[in-house]
């Protein structure tokens, strides 16, 4: 066996950085199979084009005759599964497409990923991973004052991403009882840096706030989230894949709680000191309270003892130093961000705010 691993989802935000690092850190080979929704972007690993290590197949993981084809050719020693329909808004607009992608994908891939499995030879079937790349959400919000979640807490999903992502969890689980597939579970908190679709919070609200637009602040601004930098994120998958127990979960969370409010002022403070706009004056006046999110989760947060305890994992970034990088990124890469703007980020802009009334 060769020592390519394969990447699901890897034109998407994490799995670009990831896929980035690992060439970096590791220099060994990463086949990526990608279909290139909206939210994957070839653009993301420009840095490793003519990269021999490197290699893009553009395709569907709820194809199973492609993957077994792709399985057989490229004899990966690991799969990390990363490609999903990602963003709760849009669970809450199309929720068939999330569990097509998120659930029946999953499934094939499971499924070609066992057969594929089955038939190595000793050596390399005790080697073989599957590391399955999850969310906090599964759990469900967290009681204010409440304890972040361990593994092996109850799963209650409250909106249809999360529910897609649970029921991916659970298939994952049962292959890995039903049939002895090697797997690995990672559930993280909400990640932020480079390469982030500007749908989710931070770069949206990152984007606007450069350019004088509002800032839509959903309901009334104090649900909040654990900020894990992307790059933290990258590095507990290496840990997990190479250290993880098979058939373990791993919480990846970024001890970093914050409201969504603060968040977006924070936003507000780091753009005026670093591309200041008298005309627009402080930013932190484009705040818009808008309509919630139908069924909006107040607060999640992730126990990540067992990965640091086990693994040695700890975040490296704080937040306030990964939402400067963050801010700094979106500041350097204008042409990307242009890139990214396009007829489909352009129409879930009208569909999500335009309609959404003030609170
Ligand atoms: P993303 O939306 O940026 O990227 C998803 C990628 O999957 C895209 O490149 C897309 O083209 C690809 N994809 C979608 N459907 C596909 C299909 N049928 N076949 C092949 N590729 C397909 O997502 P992300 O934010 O990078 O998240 C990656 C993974 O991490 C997801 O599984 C997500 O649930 C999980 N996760 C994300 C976060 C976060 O804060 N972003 C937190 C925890 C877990
Ligand atoms: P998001 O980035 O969509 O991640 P998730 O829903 O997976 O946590 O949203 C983060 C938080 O920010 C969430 O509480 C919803 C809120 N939010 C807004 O207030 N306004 C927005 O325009 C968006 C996209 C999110």
């Amino acid at each position: 066996m060769r020592d390519t691993i394969l990447v699901t989802g890897g034109a998407g935000f994490i799995g670009s950085n990831f896929i980035l690092s690992w060439i970096r850190e590791r220099s060994s080979p990463v086949v990526n199979l990608d279909l290139l929704t909206y939210a994957g972007n070839p653009a993301n690993l420009a840095l490793l084009e003519g990269n021999r290590l490197y290699r893009l197949a553009v395709g569907d993981i709820r194809d199973a005759r492609r993957l077994a084809a792709l399985l057989r050719e490229v004899q990966p020693r690991a799969i990390l599964h990363l490609a999903a329909e990602s963003h709760v808004d849009r669970s809450i607009a199309f929720p068939e497409l999330f569990i097509r992608t998120n659930v029946m994908g999953t499934e094939i891939l499971l499924d070609e990923a066992r057969r594929y499995w089955a038939e190595l030879g000793a050596a390399e079937k005790a080697a073989f991973r599957f590391l399955h790349v999850s969310t906090d959400e599964v759990y469900g919000p967290l009681a204010p004052g409440g304890r972040p979640f361990a593994e092996g807490a109850a799963y209650a999903p409250a909106n249809p991403y999360a529910a897609s992502k649970a029921a991916a969890d659970h298939l994952v689980r049962a292959y890995h009882r039903t049939w002895g597939l090697p797997v690995l579970i990672t559930n993280s908190s909400n990640n932020f840096g480079p390469y982030q679709f500007p749908e989710k919070l931070i770069p949206l609200m990152t984007l606007n706030a450069l350019e004088g637009r509002p800032l839509p602040v959903y309901g009334d601004g104090l649900q909040s989230r654990d900020w894990l930098f992307v790059e933290d994120h990258c590095a507990a998958l290496r840990a997990v894949l190479e250290n993880g127990r098979v058939g373990e979960t791993y919480h990846i969370g970024g001890q970093s709680e914050r409201r969504n409010f603060d968040v977006v002022r924070a936003i507000c403070e780091l753009l005026d000191e670093m591309s200041p706009d008298p005309a627009l004056g402080p930013r932190r006046r484009l705040i818009s309270f808008v309509e919630d999110r139908p069924g909006h989760d107040r607060r999640y947060a992730l126990d990540a003892t067992k990965i640091a305890r086990e693994l040695g994992w700890h975040p490296g970034e704080d937040f306030d130093g990964g939402l400067r990088k963050t801010v700094r990124w979106y500041l350097d890469h204008p042409a990307w961000l242009e890139g990214v703007r396009t007829g489909a980020y352009l129409d879930w802009i009208r569909l999500n705010y335009t309609e959404r009334g003030a609170r």
